[in-house]
């Protein structure tokens, strides 16, 4: 597929999406925020917060329950990946046919939707994100997310989330450094095999040797792809999971968040979980 037609499809697929999430998420997510969260700043365009690491480290519900904090979007950037293996494995496309896999990119059976509660993803206006999680897509995914040309497809979709929007907690792989480089505060989650292993097998009712097994698969080849591996950006900070519930991963990224200068409690009466940015 030629640069030009490439490019075309990349912007396609971004309207579609700003479209979707504008109409799904942002808008429901700001009523129910307005009145615990107070926003006095600037809307600035790396209004973004960015949370990478292995599977299981936790990184979803950390992402979900900070950006509710801030009344930001959260975004998880494996639900455009883990989309794009399911409708080619539903359409028989084999993982390493790079060009018929960018081509799906642009076309109606790929579309990614924001909403408070999940990075939803639909194909031809069906909602598959329950489909998305399966072992099998979890397997499959690295085996096309590894492809320059997917990445190169996804990034500018990606990116262009944050238009139109307070601030985005966005999670995955390279958020931190690829996908928002310039993000004003990144973490690198960290888990102990038998933790996140524990966490796998609870959530798919297996048992802790085969969910060592396909974390530690799909861990190798994410951080041992030539482009964009798995890994921390130079300046994030490292939070280990482990030992943690979602609660305190969350009031530990908060503690880090006012560290930083980005965010000061909010002491009006509504809600001792109230923030207001200063950014
Ligand atoms: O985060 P999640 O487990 O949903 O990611 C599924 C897969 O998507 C990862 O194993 C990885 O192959 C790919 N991914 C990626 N870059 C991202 C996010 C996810 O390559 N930023």
């Amino acid at each position: 597929m030629g640069r030009g037609r490439r490019s075309q499809l990349t912007s396609a697929l971004g309207a579609v999406i700003s479209l979707l999430s504008c109409c799904a998420g942002s808008g429901s997510r700001t009523r129910r925020h307005r009145n615990i969260v107070v926003f006095y700043g600037r809307m600035a365009s790396n209004n973004v917060i960015t949370i990478d690491g292995g599977a299981h480290t936790g990184k979803s519900t950390a992402a979900q329950r900070l950006a509710a904090q801030l009344g930001w979007d959260w975004v998880s950037t494996g639900a455009f990946y883990r989309g794009l293996a399911c409708v080619a494995d539903a359409a028989g496309i084999a993982p390493d046919d790079e060009a018929a896999l960018v081509g799906l990119i642009g076309s109606q059976e790929f579309q990614v939707v924001l909403t408070a509660e999940a990075t939803r993803f639909e194909s031809k206006g069906r909602d598959l994100t329950g489909e998305i999680f399966t072992p099998r897509i979890g397997d499959l995914t690295p085996r096309i997310s590894r492809l320059p040309g997917v990445r190169a497809g996804l990034l500018q979709a990606q990116r262009d989330l944050i238009r139109g929007r307070r601030g985005l907690v966005v999670e995955g792989r390279d958020c931190g450094t690829v996908v928002f480089p310039d993000a004003l505060l990144k973490f690198w989650f960290i888990v102990s095999d038998e933790a996140a292993g524990a966490r796998w097998a609870k959530s798919h009712q297996s048992t802790l040797p085969e969910a060592l097994e396909h974390i530690r698969e799909r861990n190798r080849r994410d951080a041992g792809r030539a482009t964009a591996q798995m890994k921390p950006a130079s300046d994030a900070i490292t939070v280990d999971t482990s030992d943690l519930d979602p609660d305190a991963v969350r009031k530990l990224l908060i503690h880090h968040c006012q560290q930083a200068g980005l965010v000061s409690l909010f002491t009006a009466s509504q809600s001792a979980n109230a923030f207001s940015t200063i950014l």
